[in-house]
């Protein structure tokens, strides 16, 4: 059964306006012409939403917001952006619950369940960033902290929310860039291991043909050098991309190892 997939440039707050000008007008150039086995996204900041919305208006790349407010019905939220003016320029995903929001926001996994449905009201696909930290790990609670975070979303949404109407994105966050501890990245084989322990999670809570019809994503240090290690994978359908999407050069040579490995998939399956 064919999953959505795709890989989402997540540029954070890490590039400027003009930066992300520059890279969105790269990496349309760069990629325009070619197949892709699957989507491909740009999170920008949202200082540069608009301007990245325009640029890729016509063409085959999507955008992802790194945000989203729950329905505003009472009060107003400074800083925030609602799912109206996401709806306004074209948003295809938004990202929530990534472990930077939940750590220096204090996020729960309450409020992060209300973004993601506000978003799939409004026809926007979340994804949901699940993962275990450093600490999480050395204590042996990973599977503890992951089962949680996947319950509290689960919990939250309304029987009739589809199956493709969100994408989950397991990032362990002692993988990711800039928290990254001194040890090796998890392998492919880790990675689909603890993908398909997320997929019978999710049996558990719903049932098979829901659970194999949810597109699970990774993320985590995803860069040329491993994607095609981790995209050969067969339950791992794209990546969240930080680090290496900050340079659009070496988000599309992720793209173009990313494309490899759905590849030897294929032949695998
Ligand atoms: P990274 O970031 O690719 O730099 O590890 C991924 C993320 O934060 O989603």
């Amino acid at each position: 059964m064919q999953r959505h997939a795709v890989l989402v440039a997540v540029w954070k707050e890490k590039l400027t306006y003009n930066q992300s000008v520059n890279a969105a007008e790269t990496v349309v150039r760069l990629t325009t012409g070619q197949e892709w086995p699957f989507a491909i996204a740009l999170a920008p900041n949202p200082f540069s939403y608009v301007e990245v919305a325009k640029i890729t208006s016509s063409t085959h790349i999507q955008v992802c917001s790194q945000n989203v407010l729950w329905h505003p019905e009472a009060g107003s939220y400074i800083g925030e952006t609602t799912t109206e003016m996401l709806r306004e320029i074209g948003c295809d995903y938004v990202i929530v619950g990534h472990s930077e929001r939940r750590l220096h926001f204090v996020e729960s996994n309450d409020m992060i369940a209300s973004r993601a449905l506000a978003a799939i009201s409004a026809g926007i696909r979340p994804i949901l960033c699940i993962g275990d930290t450093a600490d999480d790990r050395a204590a042996g609670r990973s599977l503890e902290t992951i089962t949680a975070q996947l319950r509290a979303f689960f919990d939250r949404i309304p029987d009739q929310v589809g199956e493709t109407d969100f994408l989950i994105a397991y990032e362990p966050v002692w993988a990711i860039s800039t928290w990254r501890i001194e040890q090796p990245l998890p392998s492919g084989q880790e990675v689909q291991e603890l993908h398909a322990h997320i997929r019978e999670l999710i049996v558990e809570i719903k049932d098979r043909n829901y659970a194999t019809r949810v597109s699970l994503l990774y993320g985590g240090s995803v860069a040329p050098e491993n994607a095609e290690e981790y995209m050969a994978m067969t339950d791992v359908d794209g990546a969240l991309v930080g680090g290496a999407s900050k340079v659009p050069e070496r988000f599309v040579e992720t793209l173009v190892a990313a494309r490899s490995g759905f590849q030897k998939r294929r032949v695998n399956v």
